[in-house]
This record gives structure tokens, C-alpha cells and sequence, in this order.
């Protein structure tokens, strides 16, 4: 393949793979990050290491780490503040996913039993707090109050956002405005973090800095807007988790709000209570409701053009293969399935 053609192929045409191709251009990077974080999995305290492990080590897609990777990269940056800063938005990532599967009482992640499942929700949360705390241990080791500000008012959001989101659930009128601001809290403010902390350690100016954290947010929105509409329609085994959790627990997001805004007399009923009772009984014939009014299609879209936002949001970056990437990310987001 000629030189020429890697940077077509990294701009996600329809041949590659978008995800892949951003990996692949970080790829030693990111082997010496799990390095790092399987070194700071060590506890005096056995089960410590036992479960942090049995989640860290499952995989997980570190799409958290490569933000701040190719955001310092495009800046010319690389080195063991970067090595750090990546872990640590990994360890905040996996302790709100050890938290969140005890709220949801989910069974399965990563294509594994969960923690919960396994050790139950006292040793899930205990070791989730480890991560947190093990998380600003190394943040602090990077030195940098900018740094710390970031990381300290990002976990704080996202603590909120959860309690947010659990005090609506089994609410059918929770409408979209407060949706997009739970899911901005509890998801998309961990990747504005991770793309504006690849900035600052970069030696990026505020306009960069910024323009990093707007894509960053812009790109979770559209990530989480996607794993809700793949809680209803991904296939089977895709995801390593289980689906329909969101229904089953009451959880209202962006394909049942569209189609409660489309749904008339007893259809509409039908999805209020099913919502209200929350369950799998009604799974498939929710499914079947929210597909027929176009909610899923609907919910796409507004995927495709919060990435198309995000990326937007790159145009004043240097021009690099890094951007390149941080664009197919945001591809990637929208367009797995
Ligand atoms: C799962 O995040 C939690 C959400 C924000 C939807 P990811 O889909 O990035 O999880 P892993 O790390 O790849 O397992
Ligand atoms: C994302 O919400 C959770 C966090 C940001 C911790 P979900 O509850 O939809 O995530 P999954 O589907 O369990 O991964
Ligand atoms: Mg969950
Ligand atoms: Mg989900």
C-alpha cells in the first residue's frame, strides 16, 4: 500500500474500520498505558486485586485513554504524564462501570459476569471507591493543579448524574432536555475530560483546550445516546452486556422519550406503564413500538449529528493523523453496532 494511502484509510471510509484505524496509530502507547494500569492494580488487600482485575483485564474498548493520547499527540506530546493521565481516566471509567452495574443490577459486562454477580454489591462498591481513589493518587503524581481542578469537578459531575438519573427512573415524562443533561453528566464530562487533559499536558492554548473539551462532550453524547439505542436493538452478544436492561430497570432514554412524544390514546398508555412497571415482559412489543414510530432511526440521527458536532469542533486543531483519528472516533461512536 502506497503512503499515501494511510491517511485516506484512517479517515474512516467505508473500507476500514475507524476504530481500528485510531488505534492502530497509538498502538505501543496504549500496550505501555495497560501496562501502567495493570501496575496500579496492586493492593495489600487480595480482593482488592481480584475483581478490579476481573473487570481491567476483561478488555473494555479504552476509547478514554486513546482521547487523551491522540489530543496530547496533536500537540507533538507523548511521555509518562500523558501514560498517566490515560490510566486515570480509565480507573475513573471502570470505578463508575463497578458502581453502575450494582445500580442496575446488571449481570453481565464485557462479555463476563459482573462484579456484583460475582462478589456482590458491597465488594463491587468498596473496590469501585479504590479505583476512584487509586485514580487521584496518580493524578497527583502528574503535578499539575489544572489537572487536578479538571479531574476533581469531573468525578464530582458524574457522582451527581447518576443520582440524577436515579431520581427519574420509572418517570415517563422525563423529557429530552433532562435527558441529554444526565447523560452529559454521568458520561460525556469524562470525555471532554480526557480530550482537554490530553490538551493541557500537550501545552495546548485555552482556544485548543477548549475546543478539545467541546469535542469531547459532543463525542460522549453521542456515545451514550448510541448505547441507548443499543440497549434495544444491537445484536445479541455484540455488546458483552445484557440488553433491554434500560426498560427492565426504568431507565427512560432517548428511544422511549421520542416515542412517547409519538405515541397516541392506549399505545401511548402502554409505554407510560411499561416504563412506570419497568420489567422485560414488555420488551419486545416496546421495541416493536418505538422501531415502528421511527424513534430508533430518529435516535441515530441525532448520534450522527452530535458527532458530526464534535468533529466539527476539531477544524481549528492542527491538521495531524492524530485529528484524523479523534474524527474516527467520533465515526466510530455512532456507526458501531
Ligand atoms: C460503557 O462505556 C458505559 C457507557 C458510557 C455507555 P464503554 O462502552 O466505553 O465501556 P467499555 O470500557 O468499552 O467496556
Ligand atoms: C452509563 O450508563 C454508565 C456510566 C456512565 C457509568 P449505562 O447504564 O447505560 O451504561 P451501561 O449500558 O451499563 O454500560
Ligand atoms: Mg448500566
Ligand atoms: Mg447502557
Amino acid at each position: 500500500m502506497s503512503p499515501e494511502a494511510l491517511p485516506h484509510r484512517a479517515r474512516g471510509q467505508p473500507s476500514g474500520n475507524p476504530l481500528a484505524a485510531a488505534q492502530a496509530l497509538i498502538a505501543q502507547e496504549m500496550e505501555a498505558i495497560d501496562r501502567l494500569i495493570a501496575e496500579h492494580l496492586d493492593s495489600e488487600v487480595a480482593l482488592v486485586g481480584t475483581v478490579a482485575r476481573h473487570l481491567i483485564l476483561a478488555g473494555g474498548k479504552r476509547l478514554r485513554p486513546a482521547l487523551v493520547v491522540h489530543a496530547a499527540g496533536l500537540f507533538g506530546h507523548a511521555g509518562q504524564d500523558v501514560r498517566l493521565l490515560a490510566a486515570v481516566v480509565e480507573f475513573i471509567h471502570t470505578a463508575t462501570l463497578l458502581h453502575d452495574d450494582v445500580v442496575d443490577e446488571s449481570e453481565l459486562r464485557r462479555g463476563r459476569r459482573t462484579a456484583n454477580a460475582l462478589w456482590g454489591n458491597a465488594a463491587s462498591v468498596l473496590v469501585g471507591d479504590f479505583l476512584y481513589s487509586r485514580a487521584f493518587q496518580m493524578m497527583v503524581r502528574v503535578g499539575r493543579m489544572d489537572v487536578m481542578r479538571l479531574l476533581a469537578d469531573t468525578t464530582n459531575t458524574i457522582a451527581e448524574g447518576e443520582v440524577l438519573q436515579l431520581s427519574f427512573l420509572h418517570d415517563p415524562d422525563l423529557d429530552e432536555s433532562r435527558y441529554f443533561e444526565i447523560i452529559r453528566r454521568k458520561t460525556a464530562i469524562l470525555f471532554a475530560a480526557a480530550a482537554e487533559l490530553g490538551g493541557l499536558v500537550g501545552g495546548a492554548k485555552p482556544s485548543e483546550y477548549e475546543a478539545l473539551a467541546r469535542y469531547g462532550l459532543a463525542l460522549g453524547l453521542a456515545f451514550q445516546v448510541t448505547d441507548d439505542l443499543l440497549d434495544y436493538c444491537a445484536a445479541p452478544g455484540a455488546l458483552g452486556k445484557n440488553l433491554g436492561e434500560d426498560l427492565r430497570e426504568g431507565k427512560v432514554t432517548l428511544p422511549l422519550i421520542l416515542a412517547l412524544a409519538r405515541a397516541e390514546g392506549a399505545e401511548r398508555e402502554r409505554l407510560r406503564r411499561a416504563v412506570s412497571e419497568g420489567g422485560t415482559e414488555e420488551l419486545d412489543s416496546v421495541l416493536a413500538t418505538i422501531d415502528r414510530l421511527g424513534a430508533l432511526a430518529s435516535c441515530r440521527a441525532r448520534a450522527r449529528n452530535l458527532a458530526e458536532e464534535a468533529i466539527a469542533a476539531l477544524t481549528t486543531l492542527p491538521a495531524s493523523p492524530h485529528r484524523d483519528a479523534l474524527a474516527d472516533l467520533a465515526r466510530y461512536a455512532v456507526e458501531r453496532a
